[in-house]
């Protein structure tokens, strides 16, 4: 994106709360879109949460079960978002406006607040117009929670690769 070679990646950072359901969803499914796209090696991608309540722990075995159904596989283990990670990555997509409200105290906190408020992004930017604002937390509700944050993540990372191919257009 701005300011980096084409040797460099770009790096992209998903965040939700636990970091057990949305966020590792769309890692997941932004880096196999990225594979299919041969853009593996050019572009990072990572997911934190906002809370700390599920640091260390694997995805959540619902959402599991419902991205293997559709050929997905997520793993990695739940961390908290950090300081650093405002700088570390280009692009920082919250997956609903709390967890985003979350991100902007954060980062008002660092030595450039405007520089870093900029890379921040909500989910829903990237879903046609009529969307839904948030993806909503399924952690409480029933397993068609868990098929809706599929849906709404297979077609917002699709964009997202365009948008990324847009920023790298210039190198
Ligand atoms: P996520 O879902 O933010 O999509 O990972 C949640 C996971 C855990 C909790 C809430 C949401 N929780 O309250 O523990």
């Amino acid at each position: 994106m701005v300011g980096r070679s084409q040797a460099e990646p770009s790096r992209v950072l998903f965040v939700c709360l636990g970091n057990i359901c949305r966020s590792p969803t769309a890692e997941a499914l932004l880096r196999a879109r990225l594979e299919r796209a041969g853009l593996a090696g050019r572009i990072e991608v990572d997911s934190a949460g906002t809370g700390s309540w599920h640091v260390g722990e694997g995805p959540d075995r619902r959402m599991t079960r419902a991205a293997a159904r559709r050929g997905y596989r997520l793993d990695g283990a739940a961390r908290q978002v950090t300081a650093e990670d405002f700088h570390r990555f280009d692009l920082v997509v919250a997956m609903d406006r709390e967890n985003l409200a979350a991100l902007e105290a954060r980062a008002d906190g660092g030595a450039t607040p405007r520089a870093q408020s900029a890379k921040l992004k909500l989910f829903s930017e990237f879903l046609p117009p009529g969307s839904p604002t948030d993806v909503p937390d399924p952690y409480y509700g029933g397993s068609e929670g868990f098929d809706r944050v599929l849906d709404l993540v297979e077609e917002g990372c699709a964009a997202i690769v365009d948008h990324l191919l847009g920023e790298r257009a210039g190198d």
